[in-house]
């Protein structure tokens, strides 16, 4: 099998590359001028020069692959324009390189996200056949990408996938809540009731590639999560425990995340980059329940996922650490 991944620079790319290529899948990576391949050092990669922003460039990339594997993406930008630029037009871009130069391809493969579902409603897990309502640029935008794949699920064989927040080694944004505890400070936004989903990187992949392996209708959407309910404020607890360190909580209200997130978005503007807490960001962190069902993955796909956040938040620590990121 040969597989195309875009973002496979990338934290969840990076991982996703490595597997196929342990699977003997053979693996074309979609580069751009400025991408930095230091995670895929010494893999057997064919790397296509492209930008999901310029079709014409998408075309080589497209050839003669059996998957695609989606997962180019910005999460935090400067502007609102370039979420729909890149998530939206770019994913777009990346189907219509693939109906005109591809048709021996067997599953075009979309990561999406939980936030194009947007959040839990009356403290019940969204579910696939729920309606989408997402409330920042980035679902928004997210949700769009979602849109351009499934306008095409009847001429090409495609899948959606919804991860929940994804945690694990090389991830540069869940890793800001591990340099607090480590730290020995335990944020907790708003309000401990809050409750989200999480996974750990190595069960998303495991998700993905049972996604692209298994018959599945086209235009089938799945959330992904490790099928845990956390609250924001034992996320700290577990994480803490499992890394050995005592740390002392820290309510953040939302008025101070606010207040933060105007700040960063006005030192984003001033360095020309993205910053992770901005308004976007914290439209989503306020008083909001992100929990996904994946009942639909596991009986579909037979997808079980096996890292729990007290081993993962343990796996991640210890990367951090080999890697003098901590
Ligand atoms: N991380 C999470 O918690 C999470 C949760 C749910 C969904 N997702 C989705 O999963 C995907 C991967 O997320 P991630 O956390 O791994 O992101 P990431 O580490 O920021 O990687 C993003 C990747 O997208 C590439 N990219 C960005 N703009 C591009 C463009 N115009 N053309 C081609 N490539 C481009 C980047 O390439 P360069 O190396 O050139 O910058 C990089 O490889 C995203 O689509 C994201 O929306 C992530």
């Amino acid at each position: 099998m040969k597989a195309l991944v875009t973002g496979g620079t990338g934290f969840i790319g990076s991982h996703l590359t490595e597997a196929l290529i342990r699977k003997g899948v053979q693996v074309r990576c979609l580069l751009r001028s400025t991408s930095d391949v230091k995670w895929l050092k010494g893999l057997p990669i064919e790397f296509v020069h492209g930008d999901c922003n310029d079709k014409a460039s998408l075309e080589k990339a497209a050839r003669d692959v059996d998957w695609v594997f989606h997962l180019a993406g910005v999460t935090k930008a400067i502007k609102e324009e370039t979420y729909f630029e890149v998530n939206g037009l770019g994913t777009e871009n990346l189907i219509h390189a693939c109906l005109e130069n591809n048709s021996r391809l067997k599953k075009f493969i979309y990561i999406s996200s939980q936030a194009a579902a947007g959040p839990s409603q009356n403290g019940r897990s969204k579910r696939e056949s729920d309606s989408c309502e997402p409330v920042s640029f980035y679902g928004r935008s997210k949700r769009v990408g979602e849109e351009s794949v499934l306008i095409h699920a009847h001429e090409l064989p495609v899948l959606i996938i919804r991860p929940s927040a994804v945690y694990g080694p090389r991830d540069k944004d869940i890793f800001a809540f591990f340099k607090c505890l480590s730290r020995r400070i335990k944020p907790c936004p708003i309000g401990r009731q809050q409750h989200v989903s999480l996974c750990y990187v190595q069960d998303i992949v495991q998700g993905i590639i049972l996604a692209v392996e298994t018959e599945t209708k086209s235009g089938e959407i799945f959330f992904l999560s490790d099928g845990n309910d956390y609250r924001m404020g034992e996320i700290g607890d577990i994480a803490a425990q499992a890394m050995g360190i005592t740390a002392f909580r820290i309510r953040v209200p939302k008025r101070m995340i606010l207040g933060i997130a105007c700040f960063s978005e006005y030192l984003s503007k001033l360095f020309r980059r993205p910053f992770l807490l901005n308004k976007d960001k914290a439209e989503e962190m306020i008083n909001k329940d992100w929990i996904c069902d994946i009942t639909k993955a596991k009986t579909l796909l037979g997808f079980e996922p096996t890292v729990p956040l007290s081993e993962g938040a343990r796996l991640a620590f210890e990367w951090y650490k080999k890697e003098k990121w901590l």
